[in-house]
């Protein structure tokens, strides 16, 4: 059985933030503040091994969230316990312990080389040499870093930095890691290679990762379990597979006949679009089975295509439940 490592125990995170508006002189010296509430009595517990897709809505609280897993902020109320760990009150330690990649910003030094950069890792973690060099050799090779490596930063593009870092924040062996928004503005190719990497990792060293981001083809691919955060609530927790068998109940199947069909009225009420001799039919997922060969057999089908609902969708319709 894997241990529960990760823990947020009742945890509220709140901002002081100037009242908007004020002006004049007067404003400088006596700023009024009101609070703002972002995190709202937060709780979960995560286990050794898991992959968590962490989601939600821009503003939702998944960066604060992040911040206090890894000790860069402190709860205003709750507690927040990492491998053992108070992340706030323990940071130097505990650092040791995780690795931490945030999209929208480098940990990885602008103007020197790429190798400068892994070797000032290894320097401020105490790595052993050997250790390191094996490490970085089998994470270059995945992750194809060779060919960066006498490159200054800050001439990589976007998908080669974002590799690096990823390959950068693993390098002292964390048994977890924090990634926020890691695939923001790549390709589709530099996010599969990403993509394939942190799913050795987990799988291979049972490194735990927390994964937030807006991309719902990252969550797919790599996450069996999902918490979904809305102005700073935990509005679902569990499986993914849960999640979309609760929302994906039809699917449509759109069907291109050759010719003009009649529908007979028995079907006339799954037909949600037609133009021409194409239609769409929105079918439950247990009619499907059944109905699908009578829709075929109505006319000279020669395409056809069946489209799920996919996770965005998905979120979406919780999105729109939810402010409703
Ligand atoms: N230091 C801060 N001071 C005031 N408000 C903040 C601060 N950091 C974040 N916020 C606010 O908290 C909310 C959640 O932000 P964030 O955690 O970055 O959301 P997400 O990462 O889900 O997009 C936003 O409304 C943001 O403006
Ligand atoms: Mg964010």
């Amino acid at each position: 059985m894997s241990q529960p490592i990760i823990h947020m125990d009742s945890v509220s995170k709140s901002f002081k933030v100037p009242i908007k508006g004020q002006t004049g002189l007067k404003s400088l010296f006596y700023r009024k503040n009101t609070t703002v509430d972002v995190l709202k009595n937060i709780n979960f517990t995560i286990n050794e091994g898991e992959f968590i897709g962490y989601i939600g809505p821009n503003g939702a609280g998944k960066s604060t969230s992040i911040k206090l897993l890894t000790g860069i902020l402190y709860p205003t109320e709750g507690n927040v316990r990492v491998l053992d760990f108070d992340p706030h009150k323990q940071r130097y330690e505990y650092t040791y312990n995780i690795g931490v990649v945030f999209g929208q910003r480098s940990l990885l030094e602008f103007d020197i080389p790429v190798i400068d950069s892994f070797l000032l890792y290894k320097a401020i973690y105490e790595l052993d040499n050997e250790k390191f060099q094996k490490r970085l050799d089998r994470f270059a090779d995945i992750l194809q870093l060779k060919e960066l490596f006498h490159i200054p930063v800050r001439k990589l593009s976007l998908g080669q930095r974002m590799r690096c870092e990823i390959a950068a924040s693993l390098l002292h062996n964390p048994s977890v890691v924090f990634l926020d928004e890691p695939t923001i503005g790549l390709d589709a190719l530099a996010k599969q290679e990403i993509r394939s990497f942190l799913k050795q990792i987990n799988e291979n060293e049972n490194v735990t990762i927390i994964l937030t981001t807006h991309d719902m083809g990252d969550i797919e691919e790599l996450c069996e379990r999902v918490i979904f955060i809305n102005e700073g609530e935990i509005i679902y927790d569990g499986q993914l597979e849960t999640l979309k068998n609760k929302y994906a109940t039809h699917k449509d199947i759109e069907i291109v006949y050759s010719e003009h069909v009649d529908i007979p009225s028995e079907y006339q009420h799954l037909v949600k679009s037609s133009n021409s001799h194409k239609y769409v039919f929105n079918v439950t997922y247990s009619e499907a089975v059944s109905v699908v060969p009578e829709l075929l057999k109505l006319g000279n089908a020669h395409d056809v295509a069946i489209h799920e609902l996919r996770l965005e969708d998905i979120i979406k319709i919780i999105y729109k439940n939810q402010s409703a």
